[in-house]
């Protein structure tokens, strides 16, 4: 974005907050190009000390805005739509939506306008700058593809998608840090009960865990690669990895995920 350029960001919840704070820390812009909004901005008083643009005025907002990013929940979002349309400019701006489980053509269809509309599927971990962002769209430049890609980059790591598997991209990993800080919680327990204080196991599952990721991330390897280096015949590793299966380890994981895949579909049509 250039210095003149500005972004709204319409609910600014926990995604919301981490993109603004992320974009700023990334020296993607100045807080004084970022324009946050929610209905109740007590909460923002502090940022608007830093000085970003903080108004519970969406319509405000969006008419100061080159880009339109909306975070509210899924419930919240026709309402919200409804309220902004009248102050979108469908030809010069472009509208980022990070609500779970509603399509680009959704958006259009509630806008009743012909906006670009880019979809990014972040997760948690965008709080600390490490999130997994899928990018999807049906109508969007490979100019404002390409600005979507390096604003998430200031807050982890993005990648562009088929727009038919942002919801299997929430269930992966939106929903997936759920599953990873299960397994690393569960990993504690087996810990505190062969002998660690608590405090002492979550740490070393935590960053075993975060080992484990980096070998696959860093050497670009398989984790089966990884686990054949750890598994010494007759040993114990295998004993314990079989155990795991013979319990249904990956089996849970997998049906965890394509059923938390299933209900994000369903997500937007209950409102609010
Ligand atoms: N959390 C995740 O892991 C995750 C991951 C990927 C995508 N998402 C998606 O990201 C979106 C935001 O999630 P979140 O976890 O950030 O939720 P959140 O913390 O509840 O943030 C939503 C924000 O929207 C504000 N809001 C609601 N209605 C508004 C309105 N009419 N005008 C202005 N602001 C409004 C709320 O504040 P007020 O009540 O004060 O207005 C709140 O701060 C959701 O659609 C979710 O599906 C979440």
């Amino acid at each position: 974005m250039n210095a003149q350029q500005s972004i709204a960001i319409i609910g600014s919840g926990n995604i919301g907050l981490s993109l603004a704070k992320g974009l700023v820390k990334g020296g993607m812009c100045q807080p004084e190009q970022i324009i946050l909004t929610r209905r109740n901005t007590n909460s923002l008083a502090a940022l608007a000390n830093e000085g970003y643009y903080v108004t519970d005025n969406n319509i405000k907002a969006v008419k100061r805005a080159d880009v339109v990013v909306v975070a509210v929940l899924p419930q919240q979002l026709n309402k919200l739509l409804d309220e902004i349309k009248p102050a979108i400019k469908s030809e010069k701006q472009l509208l980022i939506s990070v609500v779970s489980g509603v399509t680009c053509a959704d958006i259009r269809k509630q806008l009743d306008m012909n906006i670009q509309v880019i979809r990014a599927m972040p997760n948690t971990a965008i709080a600390i700058g490490h999130s997994m962002t899928c990018i999807a769209t049906d109508n969007g430049t490979q100019k404002n593809i390409n600005l979507v890609n390096r604003l998430f980059d200031t807050v982890g790591v993005s990648i562009q998608i088929n727009e038919e598997l942002m919801t299997s991209a929430t269930a992966l990993c939106a929903c997936g840090i759920a599953f990873f800080l299960r397994s690393i919680r569960a990993a504690s327990q087996g810990g505190t009960e062969i002998g660690f204080h608590a405090a002492d196991a979550l740490k070393m599952a935590a960053q075993t865990a975060k080992g484990a990721a980096d070998l696959i991330l860093q050497l670009n390897s398989h984790p089966e690669q990884e686990i054949d280096k750890v598994t010494s015949p007759s040993g114990c590793t295998i004993a314990g990895l079989n155990e795991m299966e013979h319990n249904g380890f990956s089996s849970a994981m997998i049906k965890g995920i394509k059923l938390s895949a299933d209900k994000a579909g369903d997500l937007y049509h209950k409102e609010e």
